[in-house]
């Protein structure tokens, strides 16, 4: 049947997801972000250098199939959390062949997705349980979680995207979501630069 070194495009497959959690029945690959490996993308680089003096964690992880010559498809789960007064939030990254669009579907959670391109244009759309957000390849996209249990939402893109996170180490993104009197707000990132 193929599995364990990917579905083959080629011959039709299944999996199931448990939407109470997001666990996929099979995945061929699971990556977890620790905030260490976030320091670099967060707004408040010395609120990072805090946290981990008490230690390091997972902010968020992801579990995926890679079909190769079709779609790259899984699940994202983001913990709840605060990195400073930041909510916790994926690394982000802009595709690296422009035409390589992707589709998030919210399961669980409330969080907000956040698109810019290269250009400067800056959306910002909620994803939760039943929402559906079409992603053009042009567009960076980051996830913040802004509720109080685990952000869950799978996703679909071509295999061969390629991924630039560097541009985004490098510059940030426009906003960032700032948790303030107990509520997500959109505010400029005082470390983006143009
Ligand atoms: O393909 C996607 O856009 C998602 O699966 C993300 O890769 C995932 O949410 C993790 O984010 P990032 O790759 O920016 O760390
Ligand atoms: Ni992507």
């Amino acid at each position: 049947m193929g599995f364990g070194r990917g579905f083959d495009s080629r011959i039709p497959t299944q999996t199931l997801i448990d939407l109470t959690n997001g666990m996929l029945l099979r995945y061929d690959r699971n990556v977890k972000v620790k905030l260490s490996d976030l320091k670099p993308f967060a707004s408040d680089p010395k609120a990072v250098d805090e946290i981990l003096k008490t230690g390091d964690h997972v902010v968020y992880e992801y579990y995926e199939n890679v079909v190769e010559g079709g779609f790259i498809y899984g699940v994202t789960i983001i913990y709840p959390g605060l990195i400073g007064e930041e909510y916790n939030f994926t690394r982000g990254h802009y595709h690296l062949r422009g035409d390589a669009d992707e589709i998030y579907i919210g399961i669980k959670g409330k969080g907000l997705l956040l698109m810019q391109d290269k250009r400067g244009d800056f959306y910002s759309y909620p994803i939760e349980r039943g929402y559906i957000v079409y992603i053009p390849g042009e567009y960076a996209h980051r996830t913040v979680n802004i509720g109080e249990e685990p952000l869950i939402f799978l996703y679909i893109y071509p295999a061969n995207a390629g991924h630039d996170y560097e541009s985004i180490k490098m510059k940030g993104f426009k906003k960032v979501i700032l948790r303030r009197d107990g509520k997500p707000i959109l505010v400029d990132n005082p470390r983006y630069r143009e």
